[in-house]
This record gives C-alpha cells, sequence and structure tokens, in this order.
C-alpha cells in the first residue's frame, strides 16, 4: 500500500473528528504545524478536505449541523489567526473560501436552530473504521484510513429527553470497537494489553462469526461488526424506543441482511422483534432455568459484546443473569467482551462481585486508545475491558 502523504494523514484525521462531532475544542490540531497553517493553499485543501460543499451527497456522509460545523470552522480560523500573529504578522492572510463559508454558515443558522446538544435533537454522526495499518519512519507513525465509514443517528445529551441513554455511542462501544478494528487488522499493539495480561487473549475476530450484543444502544459494535464480515448479528436492547432507532441505524447502514435488532430486557426470557407493545418483565430464575419462549429470537453466538452496561448497581444482577444463561445454555465457549467506563469504582466492584455469585471467572486490563486514533473519545474516565467465561470451560 503506498505510504500517504503527512498532510494527507492530517487532513483525514481532522475530517474523522469532524464527522465524528467532537467537542470543537477537543478536535485535535497539535500536528498541524505552524507552517502548513499558515499556507493559503493548504487552508483551501483544508476547507475542500473537510467542508466542500460541492460534493454530491451520495459522495460523502451526511454533513454534521450546520451550527456545530460554524463552531468548528470558527476555531480553524482563531488557531490560523493565532498563528499568524505568534509569527509576526500583522493581518493573517486566510483562504477566502474559508472566509466566505464561514460568513454564508453564519448567515444561514437560524436563531433557533436546535444545537447538537438540544435534548430534542438527532443528527448524523459518522465514524470511519480507519485500517489501523501503521507505516513506521525513524520519525512518524502513520495510520492509512480505509475510508469505510458508518453513519449513525444519534441525540448527543447524555440521557434522552425519554429517560434512557442509549440513543448515544458511548466512549466504552468505542473502545471495544477499536479492540475489534485492531483485531481484525492484526495490529494490537504492546501498548493495548500490558504484558500482565499476556496469559488472556483479548484478541476477537468478528469475520463468519455470530454475535450477540446485549445493551446495544445505537448499534455501533453490532454494525461495525457487520461491517468486519460477521455471518449474522443479533442487537438487543432492552428498551423498546432504542430498539426502534437502532432498527433505522443498520437500515441506514445497509447491513439488515446481517444485523436484526430484537428486543432483549436482561433476564426477562426471550428476544422480541416489533416489541414496541410488549411488557417485558424480567424474571431471571424462572425463564433461566429454561422457561416458555426462552430459546425464540435468540442465537448461538460466537462473540458477546456488551459496552458501557455497568453503570448503575440496580441492573447489574439481571446483566449477569443474562451472561450466565449465555455460557451456561447457548455456548459456554463463547468470547464475552464488555467494556466498561469506570465511572464509579463502586459499580464495577458490584459487577465484579455478581460475577463471582455466578461462579464466572473474568479476565480485566484498562484498555488504552489506539495510537495513531482509530476513533475518537475522550478516556478521562478509566475503560476496563473484561472477559468474561464459564470456568467449566475455564478459558
Ligand atoms: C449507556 S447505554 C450503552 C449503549 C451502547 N452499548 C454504547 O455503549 O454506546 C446502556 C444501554 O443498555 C440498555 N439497558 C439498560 N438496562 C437494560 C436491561 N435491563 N436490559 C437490556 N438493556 C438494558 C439501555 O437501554 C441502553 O441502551
Amino acid at each position: 500500500m503506498p505510504k500517504p502523504h503527512p498532510e494527507e494523514t492530517i487532513l483525514d484525521s481532522l475530517r474523522r473528528q469532524y464527522l465524528q462531532l467532537l467537542t470543537p475544542t477537543d478536535i485535535s490540531l497539535t500536528h498541524l504545524p505552524p507552517s502548513l497553517l499558515l499556507d493559503q493553499s493548504f487552508q483551501h485543501t483544508l476547507y475542500t478536505h473537510l467542508f466542500n460543499p460541492n460534493r454530491k451527497s451520495h459522495q460523502c456522509p451526511p454533513p454534521p449541523p450546520l451550527r456545530y460545523t460554524a463552531r468548528v470552522v470558527k476555531r480553524l480560523i482563531t488557531k490560523i489567526e493565532e498563528e499568524a500573529w505568534k509569527e509576526g504578522y500583522a493581518c493573517p492572510e486566510i483562504d477566502e473560501d474559508l472566509i466566505d463559508f464561514y460568513a454564508t454558515l453564519i448567515a444561514t443558522i437560524p436563531a433557533e436552530a436546535a444545537s447538537p446538544t438540544d435534548s430534542t435533537s438527532t443528527t448524523h454522526v459518522t465514524y470511519t473504521i480507519a485500517a489501523p495499518t501503521t507505516t513506521t519512519t525513524t520519525t512518524t507513525t502513520t495510520t492509512h484510513p480505509n475510508g469505510e465509514s458508518l453513519t449513525l443517528i444519534e441525540s448527543r445529551n447524555i440521557i434522552s429527553s425519554s429517560g434512557h441513554t442509549g440513543s448515544r455511542t458511548w466512549e466504552a462501544a468505542l473502545a471495544l470497537g477499536e479492540l475489534l478494528i485492531s483485531s481484525h487488522h492484526n495490529t494490537t499493539h504492546p501498548l493495548t494489553f500490558p504484558p500482565t495480561s499476556a496469559s488472556t487473549n483479548f484478541t476477537t475476530h468478528i469475520p463468519q462469526k455470530h454475535i450477540l450484543e446485549l445493551g446495544a444502544g445505537t448499534g455501533f459494535l453490532s454494525i461495525l461488526c457487520a461491517k468486519l464480515g460477521a455471518h449474522k448479528v443479533l442487537a438487543t436492547d432492552g428498551d423498546w424506543r432504542v430498539c426502534s432507532s437502532l432498527q433505522k441505524n443498520v437500515a441506514e447502514n445497509k447491513v439488515s441482511g446481517v444485523v436484526s435488532v430484537g428486543r432483549l430486557l436482561w433476564g426477562s426470557g426471550n428476544v422480541v422483534e416489533n416489541a414496541e407493545d410488549t411488557d417485558l418483565e424480567p424474571d431471571p430464575r424462572a425463564e433461566h432455568s429454561g422457561g416458555k419462549g426462552r430459546e425464540e429470537g435468540y442465537i448461538t453466538p460466537d462473540v458477546v459484546l456488551a459496552a458501557d452496561v455497568t453503570y448503575d448497581t440496580s441492573i447489574i444482577p439481571s446483566l449477569v443473569t443474562e451472561l450466565k444463561y449465555i455460557l451456561t445454555q447457548k455456548n459456554p465457549h463463547a468470547q464475552v467482551l464488555v467494556a466498561a467506563t469506570v465511572r464509579n469504582p463502586k459499580t464495577i466492584e458490584a459487577f465484579l462481585k455478581e460475577l463471582e455469585r455466578h461462579s464466572l471467572l473474568w479476565a480485566s486490563e484498562l484498555w488504552v486508545p489506539h495510537e495513531p486514533r482509530i476513533l475518537y473519545y475522550d478516556t478521562t474516565a478509566p475503560i476496563q475491558i473484561l472477559k468474561i467465561t464459564c470456568p467449566m470451560v475455564g478459558r
């Protein structure tokens, strides 16, 4: 594969961060050398590569909201001005198209337009699955993006107006996604899992596998698995409103042939399709001991994925009941990976205790994001990845 020019790598990274709707102040500009930023032809390339308003819509993902775009353009212009002043220019020269674009955005945005953080607004968020194939020279390591991407309709507020947490993709899902992409390209680097974990292999191959996702939310991981070549994916969530948006995301990404969506409330007993008005009551013991309906809609998974599902101690018992059911009744050899953002160590402790109570084993590692980045997310709160097994199998 030909090595991309360093400028191309910078532009791709900026574009990926922009399409992923990173908070404008979090977009990393540190790799942009001032000389490049002050170069007007580079500024123009930056404008066309990121915003390209003339590009035909079928060639590129849906753009972020105008208000968000305006904030990103403003940040870039401010950065150019700052660098120019540092270099002693009294009046920085900025690419005219970039300036005009900013002026048009400001004039176009209606005052009442919702921002992507408003509680009611939804927006398209595009995640680019850059292949983490690295080329290392003596001074730089570069990523070769393979261009594949997935676009999700999300609501970026923390908890949706209807009171559930499944309307945005959380950091733990992106971290687990990074692990899957790394595994796919066989590039899990030594920093990702320190030598202490050598006995536990977290590498997880998705092609041709049957995947079950629990608490899927937007469906990021399930759709990613389809793009990575899974044979069949069952994306489940306990909330029918989440399932309904998840279904739209599956259709939007044209993976309906591989990914099916079902409502699975942990411990409830079965997977229900089109479950908008189904009132599922969790009854772990009755259902898990072989109650009627348990098998309906369920698959025998090779891989089970769950991200950010350990945030509340009240949901942990039913989650662990479900994991125990899968590992004892469906496939004792299933590879079960749970990614957890450690906001409160006590919640993780409660999860581990519950696993112990159910005689399940686990290995866990602190996730260190892949560098150069494949996906972009906040790692202020540590993310742990746990691999859960059944002692009867003892892997
Ligand atoms: C914090 S979100 C994580 C979503 C997604 N996995 C991610 O990381 O982006 C937690 C998800 O778990 C689902 N959930 C919570 N309790 C559940 C339960 N008892 N059974 C099934 N799903 C549940 C919620 O509806 C929500 O979509």
